[in-house]
């Protein structure tokens, strides 16, 4: 049986039960005029698990029954994860707003957002595995498969692109491609234009890097020694003289927040000149 659609209001649809010219013009169909038989038989097209909607990346297993809010009896999770979680939580009226950093924490300490990790941050906050792996899928700092623990994102957008960005991402491949333990990929924007080419490491960004510090670069990540110091970010003066301190502070590679460094005689000389005063009135 075909599905027409009928334009009629009730008081035309009367006038033609009366035999009179219908105002609308005659009856119309808004689908093709096929005859009703083409149509009988013909199956809806099914995808995967006799669904109608086609799957994503096949993730479900729709042969198993849903995940339920984990059972905190049954699922350990460490203290210190737990903690920072709830913490997290308590700073949003609604606590699903801490999933994300959530996330982020199970990650730092399992080295990506495994099931596992997913099945902790779940039980903290009382929400589904399904409810997370739907937030690891669409943020792509958070990592849904086992990547190296030393992160490293090189800006490949228009700015860094411009001066030189693809090739620094192409050299530090080569140069650290094959370590298991760097997770090196190119990066939108990083906020950071005006240090182009520039990279983060571990939350620490470095800028402009130039051709001949690559492979000082590289071997810093390897050995998890500080990157570039001279060219951080975090270190670089500004147009205010009097804002300029030694006081920096940089991202902490354990735990991703922001901590006070200390630093030494050997602290690293500028490279960008100090203001001096301009000519007076
Ligand atoms: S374009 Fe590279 S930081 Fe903005």
């Amino acid at each position: 049986m075909s599905i027409r659609r009928d334009p009629l209001d009730p008081y035309d649809r009367q006038l033609v039960r009366e035999g009179q010219p219908s105002p609308a013009g005659p009856r119309r169909s808004y689908l093709p005029d096929v005859p009703d038989e083409s149509l009988l038989g013909q199956e809806v097209r099914r995808f995967e698990h006799g669904s109608r909607v086609p799957g994503f990346r096949d993730a479900t297993d729709l042969t198993k029954d849903p995940s339920g809010v984990p059972d905190p009896a049954q699922v350990p999770v460490p203290a210190e994860l737990r903690a920072e979680i709830e913490d997290y939580m308590s700073r949003y009226p609604d606590h699903r707003s801490a999933a994300i950093p959530a996330l982020a924490a199970a990650q730092r300490l399992h080295g990506w957002c495994s099931p596992e990790a997913i099945e902790q941050v779940a039980c903290v906050m009382r929400l589904t595995p399904g409810y997370l792996t739907a937030v690891v899928g669409f943020y792509d700092m958070l990592e849904a498969t086992p990547v190296g623990r030393k992160t490293v994102y090189v800006c490949t957008n228009i700015s860094c692109s411009l001066r030189g960005g693809d090739e620094l991402l192409a050299s530090l491949k080569g140069e650290l491609g094959d370590d298991p333990d760097v997770n090196i990929r190119g990066f939108e924007c990083l906020g950071a234009c005006d240090i182009a080419p520039m990279a983060s490491i571990d939350g620490t960004y470095v800028g402009p890097v130039a051709a001949d510090e690559i492979p000082v670069l590289a071997d810093q990540i390897r050995t998890g020694s500080d990157p570039l110091p001279a060219k951080q970010l975090v270190r670089r003066r500004v147009a205010d003289a009097a804002a300029n301190s030694d006081d920096v502070v940089r991202a902490s590679t354990d735990t991703g927040t922001l901590g006070p460094v200390a630093l030494g005689p050997d602290r690293p000389q500028d490279t960008v000149p100090a203001q001096t005063e301009g000519p007076s009135a």
